[in-house]
């Protein structure tokens, strides 16, 4: 199959460049930009695209393209920073230092270069393209010409027709940018040459035979979660190598409500797929007890899950393969460039933090998907969409949402009340405008009215979210009617609950999640 290589400079955008040359339909790998010759040789790509990056071309030590890139005979394009560095090692000038320039600009397309030819949001060329850079090309490198420019960017993009070298100041990959779905597949199809091969039933046979192959008549085990990873895994897997898998799933006490039945209904009853289901909800509860902490929480959670899994694997000795919901997005946080550099704000919980005393091989199925792949794998698989487009949840579930010491009780309340708020969320069409909504047990009690009686009870927090990344996140401004709507059926239903709110915090300064 043919395939572009994404080398990252480390621009906040450079994961969506590999998904917009997917979308085109054209396989893409993104890796760090000091990949070293002999692993860009052995990728064996059609073209390399340069990312933009938060860089100086003239800093000490910056980050540069290696020099097989301009030696390989392939297309390459270069964007942002990418631009900068074609520019600079090519021989050509780049100025820096300038104001900062950062928004929606207009560009006028000059030439007749095939990377934009005919590609025009206004009659005459004129493209609206999204820029975010400090430096530009001051001097073209020897061979290059303009391909597009305005006033302040005399030179915002660049080519060299005779050795396929093209070059933009502004983000293509980017939605702001409106033509610049169409100029990535101009470069990957037309200047490029790669077939459009990169959609989802020639992936699943692909993936059928190659997991055949790596797993033989092997058994493979597989953490069960109720998550879209694990679950489309699951379901790949099943196709794959129906007889040899089992799933286990744990019931840590922490799940949504009916979440155990529905899972096992849909897994076990309609794909027919071995699901060892373990009821482990009263060993976590009782090892939280008394415990408040949100990270000792955590901590718990994540050690009886390992617990729980390596008893169950243990009673299965033939097992030889422990299969992952690994998605690319991890693949390429874990490998990042030597420059990168991760904070932790939370300890996150995954399957994938079990220990190798289980001496199982590692079996990573969506290891090269995004998620939106994953999401489209599930459906073809025949995965519901309502499960394969669920709001994310998090590894110790529930456990992270009852604030304070976890107890059965507060459990059973905030699931039922869960439930309703979900319930309305896709009754009123809101539940797929959020990208995540729930509600957090808060325990607190407060005096209310109800009939003639004065009541003292637990208070509840909805929580609904827009984002694209997790990394910063809008409150959801859902409309006053949906709200007043859900706090009557929460406090009328779920009795114990008295008082709803809504959190109005932003990320940051405040998380997703309240703990
Ligand atoms: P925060 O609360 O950090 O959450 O803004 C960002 C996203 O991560 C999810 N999250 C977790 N996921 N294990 C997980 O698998 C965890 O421990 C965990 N903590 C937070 C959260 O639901 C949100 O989508």
């Amino acid at each position: 199959m043919e395939k572009i290589l994404i080398l990252d400079f480390g621009s906040q955008y450079t994961q969506l460049i590999a998904r917009r040359v997917r979308e085109a339909q054209v396989y893409s790998e993104l890796h760090p930009w000091d990949m070293t010759e002999a692993e860009i040789r052995a990728f064996n790509p059609s073209g390399i695209v340069l990312s933009g990056g938060p860089n100086s071309v003239y800093e000490d030590e910056t980050p540069k393209a290696p020099d097989c890139v301009f030696e390989l005979g392939i297309p390459v394009l270069g964007i942002c920073y990418g631009m900068q560095t074609m520019a600079a090692q090519l021989g050509g000038a780049v100025e820096t230092g300038h104001v900062r320039e950062f928004g929606y600009a207009e560009i006028q397309s000059c030439g007749d270069s095939p990377l934009l030819r005919g590609i025009e949001d206004k009659e005459g060329g004129v493209l609206d393209v999204w820029m975010s850079h400090g430096d530009k090309v001051s001097g073209l490198p020897e061979g290059f010409h303009v391909i597009c420019s305005n006033e302040s960017t005399p030179i915002a993009g660049m080519a060299d027709e005779n050795r396929h070298f093209y070059a933009l100041q502004f983000h293509p990959e980017v939605t702001h940018t409106h033509q610049g779905k169409a100029m990535l597949s101009r470069f990957v199809h037309d200047i490029c040459g790669c077939a459009r091969e990169w959609t989802m039933p020639h992936y699943i046979d692909e993936a059928v035979a190659h997991i055949r192959e790596q797993v033989g008549d092997e058994e493979v085990i597989l953490g069960l979660s109720g998550g879209v990873d694990s679950s489309v895994a699951a379901a790949l897997l099943q196709r794959a190598i129906g007889a040899q898998l089992t799933c286990i799933f744990v019931d840590n006490g922490l799940l949504r409500l009916n979440e155990a039945e529905q899972v096992m209904e849909m897994f076990a009853g309609n794909l027919g797929v071995k699901v060892d289901h373990v009821d482990a909800s009263e060993k976590f509860l009782s090892e939280l007890a008394g415990v408040s902490d949100p990270e000792a929480k955590r901590k718990i959670i994540g050690r009886e899950f390992v617990h729980v899994f390596q008893d169950e694997a243990e009673r299965m000795p033939n097992a030889k393969w422990l299969a992952q919901g690994t998605i690319y997005p991890d693949v390429i946080e874990s490998a990042g460039s030597k420059t990168k550099k991760a904070h932790t704000i939370k300890s996150h919980h995954n399957v994938g933090g079990l220990p190798d005393t289980l001496h199982l091989k590692l079996l990573e199925p969506l290891r090269d998907l995004f998620k939106d792949e994953v999401r489209e794998l599930g459906v073809a698989l025949g995965l519901p969409r309502e499960m394969v487009y669920r709001h994310p949840f998090p590894g110790p579930g529930l456990g992270v949402r009852i604030l304070g010491e976890v107890k059965k009780e507060y459990a059973d309340l905030l699931r039922r009340a869960d439930a309703i708020f979900i319930d309305e969320l896709r009754a009123s069409g809101w539940y797929d405008k959020t990208s995540q909504a729930f509600v957090v047990f808060l325990p607190v009690k407060s005096v209310g009215v109800m009939g003639d009686g004065r009541t003292y009870e637990w208070v509840v927090a909805l929580r609904a979210v827009e984002t694209q990344d997790f990394m910063t996140a809008h409150w959801a401004e859902l409309p006053h009617a949906l709200l007043a709507k859900v706090s009557n059926r929460i406090i009328n239903e779920v009795r114990g609950i008295n008082r709803v709110v809504y959190d109005v915090s932003g990320k940051p300064p405040a998380t997703i999640e309240w703990e």
